[in-house]
C-alpha cells in the first residue's frame, strides 16, 4: 500500500480545480475500500467498527457500511448520522467514556446494549439511566510509540478493574468486557501485544471470581504512512493477531480504527491567493489552512506530504492559511519551486481528523468536498 495512495496527477488536478474551484477536498472511495479490506483480511476474527470521528462524511460512512463495517460512534450527533444510514444497533458501538444522561437514554432508545465506562461515577450514572446495559471497562495504556496519547484523558488504572466490575454488577449492569485504545498513530505493535497480555491476566483474575467477560475491544491506533514510510500494516497486525489467537480464543474481538481507514484517501487542492517575501523567505498564502482542512496539524499533530505541479528547484518557503490570525501558518519550512498567485498546491493524506475538526473561523469558505470512486 503506497504512502500517499490518493495522488492526483497535474492534468486531473487542473480539470478538478477548473470544475469545482478551490479549496477542494477530493476523497477516493477506492482507497477507503482498499484499507478497510486490508484490515479485515489481516484480522478476520476481529469485528471492525469504523471510528466515525475520524471522518464523518456521509459518502465515507456509506462506503464502509456497504462493505460490512460497523460504526464506532461517540456522541448523539454521530449516532444520528449512523441512524440516518439505517445502520442496525448490532453494528454500532457507543464508545464515549463520559456521557450526559440524555446521551445514555438515547443509546438505550436506539437499542444499543453496550456502553464504555472508566470510573465509578460513570458506572453509577449508567446504572441509574440504563439498568441492564452491558459494560466495557476501558483501561489506560502506556505507549511511547503513539503520536496522540488518548490515555491522558481516559482509561482506568488496571488495578481498578476488579472493583469497577463489582460496582457495575451491583449497579444493575452487566460487565461484558474490557477495552483500550493504545493511542492514535501507534507505529509499533508492541504496546498492543503488551496490553493484550495485561488484559488476559485481568480477565483471568475476574474469571477466578466468577466473572466471565466475553468481549475484548482493542480500539484504534493502526498506523498510516504520511511523510515517511512506516511498518507495513501486514507486519503490524501479525503479532497482534497471533497474540489474540493465543490468549483470547473464547472472546468476541472488536476494533475501532479511524485513521488507517480514511487517512490516505483524501487530497486537498488549495490555491496560492497571495505571495510576499518576509525575512528573506517566500511566503505563499493559500485558500485553506489551520482553521480549515489542515486543522489536523493542530489537533492531530499530523504532518502531510505537500506537492505542487510546477517544476523547478526547491526553495525554502512558508505556506500560510487564509485567515487573519498569524497562528494560521500551515508549513514553516517547505521546499517548493517558485510559485505564482493562482498556482495549486496539493496536500496529500488529509482524510482523517482534518475536515472533522475544521472551523468556520473568520468566515472562510470550507473546502468543497467531492467523492470519487477511482484513483486514476
Ligand atoms: C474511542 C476511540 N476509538 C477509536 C478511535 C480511532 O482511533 P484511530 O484513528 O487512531 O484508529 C479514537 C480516536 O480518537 C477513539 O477515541
Amino acid at each position: 500500500m503506497s504512502a500517499v495512495a490518493g495522488q492526483v496527477t497535474a492534468e486531473r488536478a487542473a480539470r478538478l480545480v477548473q470544475e469545482h474551484g478551490t479549496p477542494l477536498l477530493v476523497t477516493f472511495q477506492e482507497v477507503i475500500e482498499r484499507h478497510y479490506r486490508a484490515l479485515a483480511s489481516l484480522m478476520p476474527r476481529v469485528k471492525i467498527f469504523y471510528a466515525v470521528k475520524a471522518n464523518p462524511d456521509l459518502p465515507v460512512l456509506e462506503t464502509l457500511v456497504r462493505l460490512g463495517a460497523g460504526l464506532d460512534v461517540a456522541s448523539p450527533g454521530e449516532l444520528e448520522l449512523a441512524r440516518s444510514l439505517a445502520v442496525p444497533s448490532s453494528r454500532l458501538l457507543y464508545t464515549q467514556p463520559i456521557k450526559k444522561e440524555a446521551s445514555i437514554a438515547l443509546v438505550k432508545d436506539c437499542g444499543i446494549d453496550l456502553l464504555v465506562c472508566d470510573n465509578a461515577e460513570e458506572v453509577r450514572k449508567v446504572g441509574r439511566v440504563y439498568p441492564g446495559c452491558g459494560i466495557l471497562l476501558r483501561i489506560r495504556v502506556t505507549n511511547p510509540y503513539c503520536v496522540v496519547d488518548l490515555s491522558q484523558k481516559f482509561g482506568c488504572d488496571p488495578g481498578d478493574v476488579p472493583s469497577l466490575t463489582d460496582l457495575a454488577a451491583s449497579s444493575g449492569l452487566v460487565p461484558r468486557g474490557l477495552c483500550f485504545h493504545v493511542g492514535s498513530q501507534t507505529i509499533s505493535s508492541l504496546p498492543y501485544v503488551e496490553t493484550l497480555k495485561l488484559v488476559r491476566s485481568l480477565m483471568h483474575e475476574l474469571a477466578l471470581k466468577g466473572v466471565d467477560l466475553d468481549i475484548l475491544d482493542i480500539g484504534g491506533g493502526f498506523p498510516l504512512a504520511y511523510l515517511n514510510p512506516i511498518i507495513s500494516i501486514d507486519s503490524f497486525c501479525e503479532p497482534v493477531v497471533n497474540t489474540l489467537d493465543h490468549l483470547f480464543g473464547g472472546q468476541q474481538i472488536y476494533c475501532e480504527p479511524g485513521r488507517f481507514i480514511v487517512g490516505n484517501a483524501a487530497t486537498l487542492l488549495t490555491r496560492v491567493v497571495g505571495k510576499s517575501v518576509r525575512d528573506g523567505l517566500p511566503w505563499y498564502y493559500v485558500d485553506d489552512g489551520l482553521y480549515g482542512t489542515l486543522s489536523g496539524k493542530v489537533y492531530d499533530q499530523a504532518d502531510y506530504p505537500v506537492r505542487t505541479f510546477k517544476r523547478g528547484r526547491g526553495i525554502r518557503c512558508v505556506v500560510a492559511g487564509p485567515t487573519c490570525d498569524s497562528y494560521d501558518i500551515a508549513f514553516k519550512d517547505l521546499l517548493l519551486p517558485d510559485l505564482d498567485v493562482g498556482d495549486v498546491i496539493c496536500i496529500e493524506s488529509v482524510g482523517a481528523y482534518t475536515t472533522a475538526s475544521a472551523t468556520a473561523f473568520n468566515g472562510m469558505d470550507p473546502a468543497k468536498r467531492i467523492f470519487i470512486d477511482k484513483e486514476s
